[in-house]
């Protein structure tokens, strides 16, 4: 079945909330939090070890109530059977939308094309444990009969940004094999890898689902050449592996056959890490732990699957969401995570939100006269608070955000983790309530200001608040917890981009950049005259006189 093709404007439930918008945009989350002494149990989510209180946003029941009858206007129920059961929803490429098949059961029955895909997902994921362990426990070695020390992820986007996410996130629960990440096409990326390589004990992973990335192949011929320098010929199948759909292309690459990883086109790469695309993350934690990262998500698609849309937690973060991007015109969203493990988390949500939902054109094709995506970006906490909070408590814009926090720490350093978590709640309530001017009086007059030194400074200390936040508590950071984490902001993708009409799962926009590289990249080495604007052809001829 194709995705239902509403336009969310025309719907009753939109029109409601535009006319809702207008009689509360201004209310105080401070004073909904007076006159409702159950408001903060009324508007939190307990799941798994999941605690979503999204109490501290500018909505009213009737918000919430309005948002999830928009919720069932735009058939979002329908869309989530069809998204489950391998229906082609990614229309504009062809393809079904799968990612949640990776971390099914194995019990289960998931068709593409009348064809249960369940046995193949298992074979490959047996396969990666086999793998995994023999490189870990040094079973499989390198061309000298050296246990490997170093693995190495050739990729890019989808193809790097989930694997290094996920191994930065999990380094606790890391063995003894070192992890490198090179990406960029920029040659620095790959020298600076490459000097602290031994070839003998070094493994490449490449993954590319197309296997014709020009960064990727770039950096894979870099990389080979470098080993050929001291391997040979025949050692190349000890220490290269690849995972890409692309078989034909991984062979004329000089990779045994024997070294492919598979993965299939209804995987998207910005939702593969779960495939062997996480081969670098298997090797990294154990396949073990792999494996409960996929149980965790599937416990998250399950909760997505079947629990009712008030007490969805993707789902109600979607809605939230839709209610800033939509009527308050919030252009941003931070995703602040109170623990460094999860430093590059906001980097890895860029390509799932921005190249998912990123576009203007909607199911009808037809260009939208709404807003679609947001701008993602964040940073851990407490660093991003010394950073560019300022801007988020004092600045001219609204800018809702994820607070996550995790309960425990890893290393039990109780000191820390109360200062942490201290944090984490002191900024979520200051955002929320603020600072009165008649607060900053009374503290200003108790430093024995002269009434001249008061007034000067007084409005400047003021916070205005009211700034919304979802707080994400989590028990511990743990393989399936990270999971069910990253699974949540998966539907919650999927949700908003049903709701705004639009095709979640292509990324068309990224092809025009990559075409007139190839294009510039011919004319260095020549004295062509393509037509390009006086800006490009000064700068191209700047490049030309320096390179
Ligand atoms: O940037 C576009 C894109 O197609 C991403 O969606 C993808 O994750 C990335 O390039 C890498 O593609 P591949 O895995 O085919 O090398």
């Amino acid at each position: 079945m194709a995705l239902p093709t509403v336009n969310p404007t025309t719907t009753k439930a939109w029109k409601a909330l535009q006319n809702h918008f207008e009689s509360v945009k201004d209310v105080k989350m401070k004073a909904l939090f007076a006159g409702d002494k159950n408001r903060a149990n009324a508007f939190t989510i307990q799941w798994e070890d999941f605690y979503v209180d999204f109490s501290k946003n500018r909505i009213t029941e009737e918000t919430f109530k309005l948002l999830l009858e928009l919720a069932d206007e735009v058939k979002l129920k329908e869309a989530i059977q069809s998204y489950y059961s391998g229906d082609i929803i990614n229309q504009t490429e062809n393809r079904a939308v799968l990612h949640t098949a990776l971390r099914g059961k194995k019990t289960e029955t998931v068709l593409v094309d009348g064809q249960n895909v369940m046995p193949e997902i298992f074979e490959v994921k047996s396969k990666m444990e086999v793998f995994t362990n023999d490189i870990i426990n040094g079973k499989r070695t390198g061309y000298t009969g050296k246990a490997f020390t170093d693995v190495v992820n050739i990729g890019i986007g989808g193809s790097d940004l989930g694997p290094a996410m996920v191994v930065e996130s999990l380094q606790y629960y890391k063995n003894h094999l070192n992890t490198h990440f090179v990406s960029n096409v920029d040659g620095d990326h790959v020298n600076e890898v490459i000097k602290k390589l031994n070839p003998e004990t070094t493994l490449f992973v490449i993954v590319s689902k197309t296997f014709t990335t020009q960064e990727t192949l770039s950096n894979a011929m870099t990389i080979k050449a470098w080993f050929l320098k001291n391997g040979a010929e025949q050692d190349v199948a000890k220490h290269f592996v690849a995972v890409s759909t692309n078989i034909e292309k991984v062979k004329a690459f000089g990779i045994d056959a024997s070294n492919i990883f598979p993965m299939w086109n209804w995987v998207g790469g910005r939702f593969s890490l779960w495939s062997a695309v996480g081969l670098t993350i298997s090797l990294a934690v154990g396949f073990n732990h792999f494996d409960s990262l996929l149980k965790g998500a599937n416990k998250m698609d399950t909760h997505f699957k079947n629990e009712d849309f008030e007490r969805n937690i993707p789902v109600v973060l979607a809605l939230i969401g839709v209610w800033y991007n939509n009527f308050f015109k919030a252009e941003s969203e931070a995703v602040i995570a109170y623990s460094q493990y999860l430093n590059q988390f906001a980097t890895y949500l860029q390509q799932g939100i921005m190249e998912s939902n990123g576009k203007s054109i909607d199911r009808n094709g037809q260009r939208v006269n709404y807003e679609t995506g947001t701008l993602i970006w964040g940073e851990p906490g407490t660093n991003a608070q010394h950073a560019f909070f300022q801007l988020i408590h004092q600045g001219t814009k609204l800018i809702p955000a994820d607070f996550i926090g995790f309960a425990e720490s890893l290393y039990g350093n109780k000191d820390h983790q109360d200062k942490l978590i201290s944090n984490y709640l002191a900024q979520t309530e200051a955002l929320l309530n603020g600072k009165t001017e008649e607060s900053v009086l009374e503290e200003l007059k108790n430093q024995n200001l002269s009434q001249e030194e008061i007034e000067a400074v007084l409005p400047f200390k003021v916070f205005e608040g009211n700034k919304p936040t979802n707080s994400i508590f989590i028990k511990k950071l743990t393989p399936e917890s990270l999971g069910s984490l990253i699974a949540m902001y998966e539907h919650k993708i999927f949700v908003q981009g049903i709701i705004w009409n639009i095709f979640s799962y292509d990324q068309f926009g990224v092809e025009l950049g990559k075409q007139l590289a190839s294009k510039i990249l011919n004319e260095f080495d020549f004295n062509t005259t393509a037509n390009h604007d006086g800006s490009t052809q000064n700068l191209l001829e700047f490049y030309k006189k320096i390179r």
